[in-house]
């Protein structure tokens, strides 16, 4: 099966994007322990990054016949838009949102996700490991929807 992993804005400067939030792991580095996990699943994965919120929506809409699940860190717009979460919403694909830092420990306006009620899950605060965790948290729910 297919996997989207879907990355918001600013993910593109990861690894020296505030190191103290996010780490020094860059987001090429990162696409590269999924695909290492993905092939290991037996899953194929896409990996898509836009600092542009349609271009963003436009992503989760031609996923809808082409892969069967999609992971997003949709970055800051987790909390502020209500088009990504129709975009997820619209298309029924099974998503689940995940952050590299724990949200709930920060700013309170990071507290809030209007994803999250259109999402099977959350992971959050594990740096890198949360694109590994939510990976097999969604091999597990593809397993699940195939028997
Ligand atoms: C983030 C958390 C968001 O609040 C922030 O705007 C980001 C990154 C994370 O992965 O921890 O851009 O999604």
């Amino acid at each position: 099966m297919s996997i989207l992993v879907l990355n918001g804005p600013n993910l593109n400067l990861l690894g020296t994007r505030e190191p103290g939030i996010y780490g020094s792991t860059t987001l090429a580095e990162i696409e590269a322990m999924c695909r290492a996990l993905g092939a290991e699943l037996g899953h194929d994965i896409a990996f898509v990054q836009s600092n542009h919120e349609g271009a963003l929506v436009d992503a989760l809409h031609a996923a809808r016949t082409v892969h069967d699940g999609v992971i997003i860190n949709a970055g800051a717009y987790t909390h502020t838009s209500v088009a990504l979460r129709d975009a997820i919403s619209a298309t029924g694909l099974k998503a689940i949102e995940l952050h590299l830092s724990n949200t709930h420990a920060r700013e309170s306006f990071r507290h809030v996700s209007l994803i999250a009620p259109v999402c099977v899950g959350v992971i959050q605060g594990f740096g890198p490991d949360s694109y590994l965790l939510a990976l097999r948290a969604m091999a597990g729910i593809l397993a699940r929807a195939s028997t």
